[in-house]
């Protein structure tokens, strides 16, 4: 089976093609899982895509996603500047998180300036638009492929007492 990636989107993100287009453009939220799930199937990975607009279902997709999915691609909206919850959710995943956004938060007002998921995340993609979701799926197969060819910590540690 593929793995699978969760792909989580915050606040608002509903209103993708409506909501502020000229910040935002014009792809809807269904337009761009469309294309997103192309490409992901291209790096041989299916695709989990979610919105909400509450904190809580973040947070419990994230726990679901801790025993599912290989990797988090998270747009948080405004709850990246502000939660501590979704933080937290994602530091007791053991795999790759992504942030990303579809605007550049950093050209953007001080208070976007800020975000906790960060803390998290292997890598930002930001300021490419609806694309950000494609380029951040290409990001998370590389990530995944080197991975898999690393040995895991455990396994680099039993090589080394196996050599002993
Ligand atoms: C956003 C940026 C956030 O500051 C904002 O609250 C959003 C969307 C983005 O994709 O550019 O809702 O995450």
């Amino acid at each position: 089976m593929n793995a699978k990636i969760m792909v989580l989107n915050g606040p608002n993100l509903n209103l993708l093609g409506v909501r502020q287009p000229d910040i935002y453009g014009r792809d809807t939220l269904a337009d761009i899982e469309k294309r997103l799930r192309a490409r992901a199937q291209s790096h041989g990975l299916a695709i989990d895509m979610r919105q909400s607009n509450h904190e809580g279902e973040l947070v419990t997709w994230i726990q679901e996603a801790r025993t599912t999915c290989a990797g988090i691609i998270i747009n948080p909206a405004a709850y990246t500047h502000t939660s501590v919850a979704i933080l937290d959710a994602l530091l007791a995943c053991e795999f790759p998180v992504i942030e990303l956004h579809l605007s550049n938060p950093h050209q953007r007002e001080e208070f976007r300036h800020r975000s906790f998921v960060t803390l998290v995340a292997k890598g930002v993609i930001a300021g490419f638009g609806a694309h950000g979701y494609e380029l951040a799926v290409d990001a998370m197969a590389k990530l995944l492929k080197d991975q898999g060819a690393e040995p895991k910590p455990e396994k680099r540690e039993a090589r080394k007492r196996a050599a002993k």
